[in-house]
């Protein structure tokens, strides 16, 4: 096997300083594990824009606001060097629960105003988990590149206004949303779901793309929007919605009328499973020019 399975900051740092001395450019995709296409399309990327990719493997209790999902997140280790091995990158950082907090932590990032909507608002402390940690990785690696998937949007908006404002010396690579042939976005967490689970976990693309459709129509009432995305949800009694909103891009605000392109997201839960999507839409210029296809992949 060629990808190196590393668990220690100290070796892993000294690792990077031999690959850097030959002045490799270094990619870091952070995962938590359970590899999927999704996280395989991630490490594609790097492995074609970096001479040395590194994988992280982290189940980092500090994002998860339920005990429970943090005791039962899908751990595969195994499995999961072999999904590196097989797609080219380099090192599998897989630290231990002591390796990345030793003692508790007490210095954390926080982004503002960024994580008060969408699931910042349903998810405590979620978010300042996540760039306590991802800024923890970037330090530890130094990467020249970093990869995150635009399946979680609000993470990536999070983490590039993290970069940008503290000046980190990294270039963030935004990586569209790799969905099964249904359009449910690959998710770690799509192993909890039951056959019957997995057939109706695919409400919330179809509340997007419901969504998206009023939009392509001219809707530019983001409430009338959410209503078309409400009527798609109800048509599974099995589903219950946690959020769908419409908010710009950027700041992810939730914006009234739609003026300029918007990013539909929502959560929803299918039994104890919590699932996340979104969709950027921009609206036409002309009412029936359609709308410009935005970068998706499909499994195939
Ligand atoms: P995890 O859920 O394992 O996801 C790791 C990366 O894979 C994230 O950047 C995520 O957006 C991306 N990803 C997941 N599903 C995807 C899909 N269907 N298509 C494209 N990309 C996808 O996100 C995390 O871990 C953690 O919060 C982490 C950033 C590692 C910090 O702990």
């Amino acid at each position: 096997m060629s990808v190196k399975l590393i668990s220690t900051i100290a070796e892993l740092r000294e690792h990077l300083k031999r690959e850097k001395a030959t002045g490799a450019i270094v990619g870091l995709v952070p995962t938590m594990g359970a590899l999927h296409a999704g996280h395989t399309r991630l490490i594609g990327q790097a492995v074609q824009e970096c001479g040395h990719v590194v994988v992280t493997l982290f189940v980092n209790p500090i994002q998860f606001n339920q005990q429970g999902d943090y005791q039962r997140y899908p751990r595969t280790v195994d499995d999961d060097l072999e999904v590196c091995e097989r797609h080219g990158a380099h090192v599998l950082f897989a630290p231990s629960l002591e390796e990345m907090y030793p003692h508790e932590q007490r210095a954390f990032v926080e982004v503002t105003h960024l994580g008060d909507h969408l699931c910042g608002e349903h998810r405590p402390g979620h978010f300042r988990g996540v760039t306590t940690v991802v800024m923890k990785l970037f330090n530890i690696a130094r990467p020249d590149r970093a990869y995150f998937g635009e399946k979680d949007a609000q993470q990536l908006a999070l983490i590039s206004r993290m970069a940008g404002d503290l000046n980190l010396p990294v270039t963030i690579v935004a990586v569209p949303t790799v969905r099964e042939h249904d359009g449910l976005a690959l998710s770690s967490r799509n192993k909890h779901l039951d056959p019957e689970q997995r057939r109706v976990a695919v409400a919330l693309y179809e509340a997007l793309r419901a969504g998206e459709a009023a939009i392509a129509r001219g809707t530019r009432n983001s409430g009338e929007v959410i209503k078309e995305a409400r009527r798609a949800i109800d048509q599974y009694p099995e589903v219950r919605l946690e959020y769908f909103e419409v908010v710009d891009p950027e700041q992810l605000q939730p914006v009234s009328e739609i003026t300029g392109p918007v990013r539909l997201a929502g959560a929803i839960w299918v039994g104890s499973t919590r699932l996340i999507d979104n969709l950027l839409c921009a609206p036409s210029k002309l009412e029936n020019e359609p709308v410009p296809k935005l970068a998706e992949s499909t499994l195939n």
